[in-house]
């Protein structure tokens, strides 16, 4: 649930904690001190002006607005605890924040994504009034609508409402007011789209470390990631207020502190199948170390690509014995196996990427399709039918295992567009990656002597013949995070 106003509207938040504990009819009918006692763990953290979501949701647990909230905290708005009788708030460590933004027409997809996520209508502050609407109130301008008598009835009628927005900010935990991350760590699991250097410590081909690998990362530094700068489990990793991401399991930098954090124990060509992994000598998924794994901690995972494109269909061994269908079924016993060993070891909340649409990546429209430059449907279906099993298998495991929560983050359809439509998203070019020809090459292919590298990866869906650019990193990781919320809390 989340609560939109912009900047400026917590004021008319405090007077609408004003009307729930005012008399009927124009009251809420709340008792004076309704609000303190029911909201006692509530607290108002308003960000910066939000101009869309999903870039809105990122803000909401960026540094940025966390800075913005404490001073907030520490400025004005702790007076306004005080008139509100909140003087507890302080200690009980508030959890609860209200989101602000500004209902701007760029605003459309974040409110269509929340309001399917919460299946359900908002709440929309405007003026000190609140009522409720709909996406489509919201696109006719109607939310603009005066100082009316028909606007109070409105606001009157809709006390239920009201209510009802209350009750869904107390269930809002979103963090900590001290500027901790939403968890306490996080732990990454899975292939080269999420490894973020352990292949630098293996006997391996798949590595990514030497230019023009990281040439927009900080430092400009290649670090072993398979893009031109962060991964979607970086941005995510800052989406959770963290700080610093979780250090490759392998590196030097997965040492005492820095490990608190979570790590990261992806490898490039890891994968579901072990023996993919085993193929390129990298670290079989399920042998990871997390034996120090906190239940609190988020655990992604985000594997398979490897298993079907660096694997399966360049291996006669599999896809001579093995149909897709087949194949999926064995990734998907792997997958089911190794969630249940996270559980077994204490994890609760776990994400899992689907796979992408494998038939757009450059490289497999390269070698799989038919001189169209279009995205191979044949791979695309694969993907598709491997999706959908990862979603049952993911229902009937919420259901085996008690107290788990788990989501399955649906990549696919936001890479797809991107690629089908890059303009929609200020993408140039889509079918060709940027590091070198953008055909085929990855890992050791796309080097500092690759001939056509382009100069700004950011017009490019794809860094190189399989990775997405950051551009396109950051649009997938503001959309896991739109529909990861329910795994935070
Ligand atoms: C796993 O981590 C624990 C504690 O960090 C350590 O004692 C153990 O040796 C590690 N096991 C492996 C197989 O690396
Ligand atoms: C998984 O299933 C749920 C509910 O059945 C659906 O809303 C969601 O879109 C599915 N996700 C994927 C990745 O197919
Ligand atoms: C790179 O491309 C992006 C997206 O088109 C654009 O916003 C940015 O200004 C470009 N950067 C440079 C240095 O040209």
């Amino acid at each position: 649930m989340v609560v939109v106003p912009h900047s400026m509207v917590i004021i008319y938040f405090l007077h609408f904690l004003k009307w729930v504990e005012a008399p009927p009819p124009r009251g809420g009918g709340g008792d004076p001190g309704w609000c303190a006692k029911h909201i006692i763990k509530g607290n108002m953290n308003i960000g910066p002006v939000f101009l869309s979501v999903p870039k809105t949701i990122s803000n909401m647990f960026s540094a940025e607005a966390k800075d913005v909230a404490s001073i907030r905290l520490h400025g004005e708005f702790g007076i306004e605890m005080i008139i509100y009788r909140f003087g507890k708030v302080r200690e009980l460590r508030v959890k609860v924040q209200l989101v602000g933004f500004q209902v701007a027409s760029s605003s459309m997809d974040g409110f269509k994504a929340i309001e399917d996520s919460q299946g359900g209508q908002f709440c929309l502050f405007s003026g000190p009034r609140y009522r409720r609407v709909s996406i489509n109130d919201i696109t006719r301008g109607d939310h603009h609508a005066g100082n009316s008598d028909s606007d109070r009835r409105a606001a009157a009628e809709n006390s239920l409402c009201s209510f009802f927005l209350l009750l869904l900010l107390l269930a809002l935990a979103l963090y900590e007011v001290n500027a901790q991350p939403l968890v306490p760590a996080m732990f990454i699991f899975g292939d080269s789209v999420v490894d973020a250097g352990n292949n630098n410590h293996l006997y391996t081909i798949v590595k990514a470390n030497f230019a023009p690998y990281g040439r927009d990362f900080a430092n400009h530094k290649p670090t072993g990631r398979f893009c031109n700068g962060k991964l979607a489990s970086d941005l995510t990793a800052e989406n959770l207020g963290f700080t610093s991401y979780p250090p490759a399991y392998l590196s030097k930098k997965a040492r005492g502190k820095n490990l608190l954090i979570g790590a990261n124990f992806a490898s490039a060509a890891s994968g579901y199948y072990e023996t993919t992994a085993k193929l390129y000598n990298a670290i079989p998924l399920r042998k990871s170390n997390a034996s120090s794994i906190i239940s609190d901690s988020i655990y992604l995972i985000s594997a398979g690509s490897s298993d079907f494109v660096q694997n399966y269909y360049i291996n006669p061994l599999l896809y001579k014995v093995y149909t897709p269908d087949q194949f999926s079924d064995i990734l998907i016993q792997s997958y089911t196996d190794f969630i249940k060993d996270l559980y077994k070891l204490g994890a609760r909340k776990i994400g899992v990427t689907s796979l992408p649409p494998l038939g757009c990546l450059p490289a497999a429209v390269t070698i799989f399709g038919s001189d169209s430059n279009e995205c191979v449907a044949k791979l695309n279906k694969v993907a598709v039918s491997f999706n959908n099993k990862l979603n049952s298998t993911a229902q009937s495991l919420l259901n085996k295992l008690s107290g788990l929560n788990m989501l399955v983050f649906d990549i696919y359809q936001p890479l797809y567009d991107l690629v089908t439509k890059p303009a929609d998203f200020g993408f140039v070019e889509a079918r060709k990656a940027c590091c070198g020809t953008g055909l085929v090459e990855t890992s050791i292919l796309c080097n500092a002597e690759s001939p056509g590298t382009c100069a700004n990866a950011s017009e490019y869906v794809f860094w190189d013949g399989f990775h997405p650019s950051e551009a396109a990193n950051k649009i997938l990781a503001d959309d896991l995070l739109t529909s990861g919320i329910a795994l935070i809390f």
